[in-house]
């Protein structure tokens, strides 16, 4: 087996959480030695697709950097840069129109759910995001795509959009695989364990922030919603016990089993405490190390078109193939 070609991407904010950091960062962090190469995208060209400000985004650009470096990327070993560094994303995206369907832009849950919750634009952007995403991964030809479970439905039309390509103008792009953790894929919202833990959509209290000072993380996991039970189960009408139990297996790196069987005859005061001292020390390191790293912005900068440099020499040659099949420039 050749060694993946690894692509991720994550929007530009300060106020990156325990979901994200469970569902992709730790897989980054991990897919960096496997990768060959391993790329990572802080996506500003995505965030445009809701109300925005024009300073604000490129600060949080940087803040997005110094989490992602803080928690362990190096970028001697990936490829760590800004989506708008490297144009060849926007004109892939045009050309990816023609093969991508409207309805299937349609059907997309992502689209229906933000802009459901635009108070004022509902801007082309938000319903043309995926196609953005599908041009992002296609043109690294990368193989695998570690995400969330809120990404697969993305994932999975970006593979329809490259089969739908290869077909028409010959195999130029590669399908990627989809790569989902099996525990921690869908962190849900501490108050509200139906919802997935979300910056946009969730609660404050019930949103783990990766910067979060540790007394500010064990208030939030005391003030956790559980049920009327006792048991420290997994089970129906457990959603917010079996988010903890899911917590602490990922923090601790061992499995859901093993954490009930731990806390067999425990109270749910204790387990939430055991849960909040090992997201503390889940996140500590990072937001320690953010504090050294985030002032030096030239640092972040240098970083990034370093990046940038070596993401444009891998896209370039995919563009080139592409515009050729296409019909476009001089034969
Ligand atoms: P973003 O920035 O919303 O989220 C970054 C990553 O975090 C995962 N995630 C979660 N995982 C577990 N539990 C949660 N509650 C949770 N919330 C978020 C997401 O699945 C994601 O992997 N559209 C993407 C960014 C993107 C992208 C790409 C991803 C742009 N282009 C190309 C992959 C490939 C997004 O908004 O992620």
């Amino acid at each position: 087996m050749p060694a993946p070609i690894i692509f991720s991407g994550i929007q530009p904010t300060g106020r990156k959480h325990l979901g994200n950091f469970i569902g992709a960062i730790q897989q980054y962090v991990e897919g960096q030695d496997r990768g060959r190469p391993a790329i990572f995208c802080i996506v500003d060209l995505h965030a445009i697709s809701v109300a925005y400000d024009p300073d604000e985004l490129r600060e949080r650009v940087h803040d997005t950097t110094a989490i992602l470096l803080a928690a362990g990327l190096d970028p001697e070993r990936c490829i760590l840069f800004r989506q708008s560094d490297v144009r060849e994303h926007t004109e892939l995206t045009w050309l990816l129109s023609a093969v991508t369907s409207h309805g299937d832009l349609n059907r997309m849950t992502q689209f229906k759910e933000k802009s459901a919750r635009q108070r004022e634009l509902v801007s082309s952007a938000l319903f043309y995001y995926p196609v953005l995403m599908a041009a992002d991964v296609l043109a690294y030809r990368a193989t695998e795509v570690p995400v969330g479970d809120d990404q697969r439905q993305h994932v999975e039309l970006m593979r329809e959009i490259a089969r739908r390509f290869n077909e028409r103008f010959g195999e130029i792009l590669v399908v990627p695989e989809v790569l989902i953790p099996e525990v921690g894929a869908r962190i849900m919202d501490l108050q509200d364990p139906t919802s997935k833990m979300s910056t946009t959509s969730g609660t404050e209290g019930g949103t783990v922030l990766v910067l979060d000072e540790p007394a500010a993380i064990r208030k939030k996991f005391a003030g956790a919603v559980t049920d009327s039970g006792r048991e420290v189960v997994r089970g129906p009408d457990k959603a917010g016990i079996a988010n903890l139990i899911d917590i602490l297996a990922v923090a601790r790196g061992i499995d859901q089993d093993e954490v009930e069987r731990e806390f067999e005859g425990a109270g749910y005061g204790d387990f939430k405490e055991a849960v909040a001292e090992s997201a503390v020390e889940l996140l500590a390191p990072t937001r320690e190390r953010y504090a050294e790293l985030r002032p030096d912005e030239a640092a972040i900068e240098a970083t990034l078109a370093a990046g940038a440099e070596k993401a444009r020499a891998l896209a370039a040659p995919t563009l080139a193939d592409v515009r050729a099949v296409m019909g476009f420039g001089p034969k």
